[in-house]
């Protein structure tokens, strides 16, 4: 489809928007507001469930939420992967859903400190899934809530973090000096690099726009990610996770027929070409990149890998400056091989070694949160 028949869709929707004679009216009441409550934390809980409160706004592929939360005493905790909550043909050896979890327990770890609690995590405590392999249903974390810890100056980011998936301005480049912050955030087993090179960000540009392309035409890759699309407010308050198409705009495309599931999975259609339209930019207008390597790939170091990762986040939204993973490049069905090399070989990775993230940096406006779960329906009590 041309751009001026795609522009006629949308001003179709639009008009449809005021056929519907509800206009701003109905875009005041698009909001999910029940999808962000989790957002609003309150302090008054004890310390365990402070910690998970925080925890469950963690980044995490396709916003899954996969962690299941066992209150076990007192003090302690088990944390385990909800297997039906991954991502199989995109993440086939649950590579991304593990990173996801180190996140999950990097900010349970930094809201028991403002609590002035530590919490000991022991990883994989009944034995490590390998890595070529999947997670199964041994736990990913004991935690233990003990003894005394200072409080983490990036716990004030906690509910201000966002990966940001919208344009970001190219007036603004990204100060080398917030590239070398965001590197001293890496950790012996998972370092960090980063670039505001101008070279190598045309190249990564253009390779993550491969590599989302070669996404959206494998089909079974791409249907994972359209099965997760939640179109507009109610569907996002009945499944607060995976992809939120929200706003008054797509609502009305889609009450219009303009925009479902299966129109967006066939590469002959307006909701696919709509779909290629809104990411071009996106990917386009990276001003900086960040990225995480690991020398070895075991679980604990994909762990390691979304720990730092969500520090480098959070650091990042107190500075103002944002940040969103471009994963495509990094995923292992065998259809990506190729763009995952070629961008393994532009990072100069050394053999062995693991690409676990790469986020592209920029400056935009804030954005609304992601939607979450309450905590209420993720934890149970032995
Ligand atoms: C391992 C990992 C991979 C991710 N990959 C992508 C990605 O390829 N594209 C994207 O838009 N977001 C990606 N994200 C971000 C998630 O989509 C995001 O964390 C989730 O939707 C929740 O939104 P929030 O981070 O704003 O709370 C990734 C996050 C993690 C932890």
């Amino acid at each position: 489809m041309n751009p001026s028949r795609r522009n006629l869709l949308i001003s179709a929707a639009g008009a449809g928007l005021a056929l519907l004679g509800v206009g701003a009216a109905f875009a005041a009441t698009r909001t999910p507001h029940r999808a962000f409550a989790p957002w609003q934390v309150s302090p008054a809980d004890d310390v365990r469930l402070h910690a998970f409160r925080h925890a469950i706004l963690a980044p995490n592929p396709h916003n899954r939420q996969p962690w299941l939360i066992t209150l076990v005493g007192k003090d302690e905790a088990l944390i385990h992967c909800d297997l039906e909550r991954r991502l199989p043909v995109t993440d086939p050896f649950d590579r991304q859903i593990t990173i996801g979890f180190g996140c999950f327990l990097e900010l349970a770890r930094i809201a028991a400190a403002e609590r002035g609690v530590s919490l000991a995590i022991g990883e994989f405590p009944e034995g490590m899934p390998e890595a070529s392999g999947r997670l199964d249903g041994r736990p990913i974390a004991h935690l233990k809530f003990v003894g005394e810890a200072q409080a983490d100056p990036l716990f004030s980011a906690i509910t201000i973090r966002r990966s940001v998936k919208e344009p970001f301005d190219t007036s603004r480049p990204v100060p080398s000096a917030a590239i070398e912050a965001l590197a001293a955030f890496g950790s012996a087993r998972a370092r960090v690099g980063g670039t505001d090179d101008m070279a190598l960000v045309q190249d990564l540009r253009a390779l993550t726009w491969t590599a989302w392309m070669v996404e959206a035409n494998t089909h079974a890759a791409f249907k994972e990610s359209v099965d997760l699309m939640r179109i507009g407010k109610a569907e996002i308050e009945a499944n607060p996770d995976g992809i939120a198409l929200g706003g008054p705009l797509l609502e009305a495309m889609a009450l219009m027929g303009l925009l479902s599931r299966e129109q967006m999975l066939n590469p002959a259609s307006a909701a696919f070409r709509a779909g290629i339209d809104k990411y071009r930019p996106i990917i386009a207008t990276a001003m900086g990149y960040g990225w995480i390597v690991s020398r070895a790939n075991a679980r604990t170091d994909q762990l390691e890998a979304g720990r730092v990762y969500v520090r480098m986040n959070l650091h990042a939204a107190r500075a103002g400056l944002s940040m969103h993973p471009v994963s495509q490049a990094l995923q292992e069905f065998p259809e990506m091989a190729k763009v995952r090399e070629e961008v393994s070989r532009r990072l100069s990775l050394a053999d062995g070694e693991t690409l676990q993230m790469l986020a592209r940096l920029g400056y935009a406006a804030p954005v609304t949160p992601s939607a979450r779960w309450p905590l209420e329906g993720r934890i149970r009590t032995v």
